[in-house]
């Protein structure tokens, strides 16, 4: 519902409605095609329909991002656009004298954090806030984020500094499944969805070198454990456990071959983070061993699988 146009109350709009009608078809006439109006704060009038407009016209030109003054708005593409998120990109915006003058994208925000930091005397801390609706992206970005700073970041001069850097920077990059194996699920509205927030701290030291993270957690789903909405999954997790297990681990688990359990509904389903190897490959870079992995899998309750209950 609109509220406020130009600072006018919802009264004034009415009221003003053929005058706003006017500018919209203006607006929609002008010169610039709709998808080259990179920043809404071009946008005139600013209504909802103008701004729809503009996203929508971008949306359909390939165009994700489009800057709202010093925000930056996101469009989840629903399709891979690799060329969008290369190194080689990366280093774009981070080695250009004015990255606000490229196009709008997510390393816009990062590389201004990251000089932010750089370019004060007594460094202050600097968030990235990534808001938006289940679905929209927020994950992903966070992701995007991440990968960057790894790329961009300083790298230490001496080998061996160098490797030790590159090391905590695959660390942090492989944070990200581990905690979306455990936190994550198949929702209605999102095959991924994070069921917990999370504020992720990146470290760096004087030399802007990354030299840690930390992750903090809040409101973590547990219900979801022992309660699925129809046509939603329980936590990646489980599935991946029961999906990847070897015969050895599955004998060792008490997890039979073929085993149905009610708490893991839809398990029929499969998703690309359905991926057990992925999990233990990330919990070994986290310093997570095999044992102590095995430890963590079989944690459970006696759980008589539902097809097996009969016999
Ligand atoms: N920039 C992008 N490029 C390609 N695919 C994307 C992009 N952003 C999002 N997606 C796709 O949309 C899906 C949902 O995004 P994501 O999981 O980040 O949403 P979210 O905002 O974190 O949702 P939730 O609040 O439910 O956790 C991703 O799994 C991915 O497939
Ligand atoms: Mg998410």
């Amino acid at each position: 519902m609109l509220q406020q146009v130009n600072g006018h109350s919802s009264g004034s709009v009415a009221q003003n409605l053929p005058l706003l009608r006017e500018g919209l078809q203006e607006f929609l006439g002008g010169d610039t095609p709709l998808h080259q109006l990179d920043d809404l704060t071009k946008v005139n009038p600013v209504t909802l329909e103008t701004v729809l407009r503009c996203l929508q016209a971008r949306y359909m030109a390939d165009k994700f991002y489009t800057n709202a003054g010093c925000t930056l708005v996101a469009l989840n593409p629903f399709k891979p656009v690799p060329p969008l998120y290369t190194p080689e990109l990366m280093r774009e915006y981070h080695a250009a004298s004015q990255p606000q003058k490229l196009k709008p994208h997510i390393f816009t925000v990062g590389e201004q954090s990251y000089r932010n930091v750089k370019s004060l005397i007594e460094p202050v801390n600097q968030s990235i806030v990534v808001s938006g609706e289940s679905g929209a992206g927020k994950t992903w970005t966070s992701r995007c984020l991440m990968k960057f700073y790894a790329v961009v970041a300083a790298s230490p001069a001496s080998w061996e500094s160098h490797k030790i850097a590159e090391r905590i920077e695959q660390r942090i990059l492989n944070s990200n499944p581990v905690m979306e194996a455990f936190g994550n699920a198949c929702t209605l509205r999102n095959n991924n969805s994070s069921r917990f927030g999370k504020f992720i701290q990146l470290q760096m030291n004087s030399a802007q070198q990354m030299t840690g993270a930390a992750v903090q957690t809040y409101l973590l789903e547990k219900t979801r454990v022992a309660c699925q909405a129809t046509n939603e999954r329980n936590f990646h997790i489980f599935y991946q456990i029961c999906k990847g297990a070897s015969e050895d681990e599955r004998l060792q688990w008490h997890l039979p071959e073929g085993a149905v359990f009610s708490w893991l509904p839809n398990p029929e389903k499969t998703l690309e983070e359905d991926c057990f190897e992925v999990t233990r490959e990330a919990m070994l870079h986290l310093g997570i061993d095999t044992p102590t992995q095995s430890n963590i899998f079989k944690v459970r309750r006696k759980v008589i699988p539902l097809n097996m209950q009969q016999r």
